[in-house]
């Protein structure tokens, strides 16, 4: 059949926001892992869509790792940005790594596709995602395509309406 265009996505976002597990159900149920463990570092995985295949820098959020992002933004096509929905005390730090994101020089003159799942819906006190929409200001975000999806990455629900908006931004 056709060859597939080829995109590297970059997987950021606050430690323990979800951003493997997220990763973990869009790969096809044969190359699942059972088991999600805090990354170390980095982790590079792969999954298809109907017309792309991606290539996914799950960056780890720990702070220790997050100065290893910018290492990988000007290889990045589209960013996928998990935010745990029901970390509020936290809140505050995801949007400053996102800020510090949008202001990188290989960042912010770019028309790149971002990607945010407000995950963990699930829970009982977790924000809607408007209300994370609006915590972490996304309306002043104006020069690049963005989205938001709320998301239970566990169940993996939400999660192939954000794809599939992806997918249109890149075609
Ligand atoms: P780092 O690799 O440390 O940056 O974390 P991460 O963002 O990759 O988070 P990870 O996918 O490892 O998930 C952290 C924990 O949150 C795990 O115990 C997951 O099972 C749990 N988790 C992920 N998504 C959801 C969700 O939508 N709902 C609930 N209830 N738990 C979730
Ligand atoms: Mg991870």
């Amino acid at each position: 059949g056709l060859k597939k265009k080829e995109v590297n996505v970059l997987c950021l976002g606050l430690d323990n926001s979800g951003k493997t597990t997220i990763i973990n159900q869009l790969k096809p149920s044969n190359a699942q892992a059972q088991d999600i463990v805090p990354t170390i570092g980095f982790s590079i995985e792969k999954f298809k869509t109907s017309s792309l295949s991606f290539t996914v820098f799950d960056m780890s959020g720990q702070g220790r790792y997050r100065n290893l992002w910018e290492h990988y933004y000007k290889e990045g096509q589209a960013i996928i940005f998990v935010i745990d929905s029901s970390d509020k005390l936290r809140m505050v730090v995801a949007k400053e790594e996102l800020d510090t994101l949008l202001n990188h020089p290989d960042i912010k003159h770019r028309r790149i596709p971002i990607l945010f799942f407000a995950n963990k819906m699930d829970l009982r006190d977790a924000l809607s995602s408007v209300k994370v929409s609006q915590l972490l200001c996304l309306e002043n975000i104006k020069d690049k395509p963005w989205h938001i999806c709320a998301s239970n990455a566990v169940q993996g629900e939400g999660l192939q309406e954000g794809v599939d908006w992806l997918q249109d931004q890149i075609r």
